[in-house]
């Protein structure tokens, strides 16, 4: 079972649905876990999308094989690039390998052709930008 989405109900715009192909490359983007800069990424599977934090469980390194790429070679699993962890797409269990606990599952919605995700307490949005300082306000 996926770690327990915690969302704190304001949704963000992550992308069209439209970029998610089923059990197609991910939108990746980037998040702060616990204030740090962490990657987050979405795919669809069996028509839903799911969204997990890019850490894997046995050692926190990001999974993706090529930039975006998380599903194995038949595209039935998330498969960690590093030393071979199996997830299950839909609920982010651990099916295999050395990792056991389940990814770190991102609250998302589909609405009006949008993706929208749900920054949790843990997990949040980068803050936005910051003017170069000395640039024009
Ligand atoms: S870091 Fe993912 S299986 Fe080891």
């Amino acid at each position: 079972m996926a770690e327990s989405v915690e969302a704190d109900g304001q949704r963000l715009p992550l992308c069209a649905s439209a970029e998610l192909a089923e059990r197609g490359r991910a939108w990746v983007w980037d998040v702060l876990q616990y204030g740090r800069p962490a990657r987050a990424f979405a795919v669809r599977f069996d028509g839903v999308v799911v969204a997990y934090l890019n850490r894997c469980t046995h050692v926190p390194a990001e999974m993706d094989w090529q930039p975006g790429e998380f599903f194995d070679a038949e595209r039935q699993v998330i498969l960690c690039a590093m030393h071979g962890a199996t997830f299950a797409p839909g609920d982010g269990r651990c099916l295999g390998g050395p990792a056991r606990a389940p990814l770190t599952a991102i609250g998302v919605a589909e609405d009006g052709g949008q993706v929208y995700w749900y920054p949790s307490r843990d997990i949040r949005p980068l803050p936005p930008e910051q003017p170069a300082p000395g640039s024009a306000p």
